[in-house]
């Protein structure tokens, strides 16, 4: 559809202002350089999402926009929501609610029953979240059974006179599948207007709102680039359900007639290692060559897995390095400052 068509109906749909848009889209050169040049390596322009200044950024900004003015509409007084303990989604939830002028409670699975107030953690306290805790039953996929407290939590803030808004795991519903269509139209009128058509847009993926924006972005806008989305935790034949439920639903709000299918919502498995939350040697490489050439820091969980992708594919020559591929940068850095990724990391912080 015409760019202009999809600006109004995204523009008709309720919303406040939380990020910084739009974001940067910084040229790789000295990243390309390491990885061998122009003549094997193709350019890589990096979307900087992980600077949406809301709550130190990342991508939730984008769902959050249309999932907080929902929540205002209705007469919310408390968001909530759930996660892992270094959920970014959850720290920049609990950050919105300072913006909007209202109460976070976030209920967060963890594997210890104590857990470190660091990372993503730490911040969900600077915001003034209430935080309850939830024991894994699956560690590999930081799930537990959240859903009986989030009961609980709505129970009491009615109870206490307050209405809660509960925004689902990773803000991955209809409506905060519009933050990534409308990340997609702010990408693609930027790169018409340099005119670069990209052969890929590789992105991390995990509980699938982003991947939905961008799959209906892309097919609303006629994007150049084929969407490359790697998995950062199992479950895949749910998810992809999930994500081709909320794109159209997405898409029926938009009143687009465009629907995706199953075939539409590809990623790939091959990235997560060990399980959600645990960081590959590809993943750990990839922090270090992305801060050492750009000073642009990934995160072990979400964006480092993505990434090492992508450098998988350099190095194993199969981009043409005549093509541009875009890298988007989702965010997470808040996960670096945790005793984990120090560990992991650690033998790297002595070269
Ligand atoms: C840094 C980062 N990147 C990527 C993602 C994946 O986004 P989605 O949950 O929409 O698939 C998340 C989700 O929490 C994230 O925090």
């Amino acid at each position: 559809m015409p760019l202009a068509a999809l600006a109004a109906a995204i523009a008709a749909q309720p919303r406040v202002r939380l990020a910084a848009l739009p974001t940067p889209l910084h040229d790789a050169t000295r990243l390309r350089d390491a990885l061998g040049g122009p003549t094997v390596c193709p350019r890589i322009l990096i979307k900087r999402d992980d600077l949406t200044a809301l709550g130190l950024g990342g991508n939730k900004a984008r769902k959050l926009e249309f999932l907080v003015a929902d929540a205002l509409a209705q007469g919310a007084t408390t968001l909530v929501t759930t996660g892992a303990t270094q959920s970014n989604h959850a720290r920049m939830t609990a950050a919105a609610a300072c913006m909007a002028g209202l109460r976070s409670v976030l209920v967060l699975t963890t594997p210890s029953a104590d857990p470190a107030p660091e990372g993503n953690l730490l911040l969900d306290r600077l915001f003034g979240a209430t935080v309850h805790y939830v024991q894994a039953t699956d560690a590999m996929l930081a799930v537990g059974d959240d859903e009986a407290v989030v009961a609980r939590v709505v129970d009491a803030e009615r109870a206490a006179g307050r209405q809660a808004y509960v925004i689902p795991v990773g803000g991955s519903s209809g409506i905060g599948t519009l933050g990534y269509v409308a990340g997609t139209l702010e990408l693609v009128e930027r790169l018409a207007a340099m005119d670069v058509r990209p052969s890929r847009l590789y992105y991390a993926s995990g509980s699938r709102g982003t991947q939905a924006g961008l799959a209906l972005g892309a097919r609303l806008t006629g994007a150049p680039y084929a969407l490359y989305g790697v998995a950062v935790s199992a479950g895949e034949p749910e998810k992809v359900e999930r994500a081709r439920r909320i794109a159209n639903d997405a898409a029926e709000r938009l009143g687009v007639p465009d629907r995706l299918t199953r075939e539409d919502l590809f990623t790939d498995q091959g990235f997560i290692g060990e399980g959600y939350g645990i960081p590959t040697e590809a993943a750990l490489e990839a922090i270090a060559l992305l801060a050492r050439t750009e000073a642009i820091l990934l995160d072990p969980t979400y964006t480092a897995k993505a990434f090492a992708a992508l450098v998988g594919h350099v190095r194993a020559g199969t981009l043409d390095p005549s093509d541009t591929v875009v890298f988007l940068h989702t965010g997470g850095a808040p996960a670096l400052f945790t005793d984990r990724f120090v560990r992991a990391f650690g033998p790297r912080l002595a070269t």
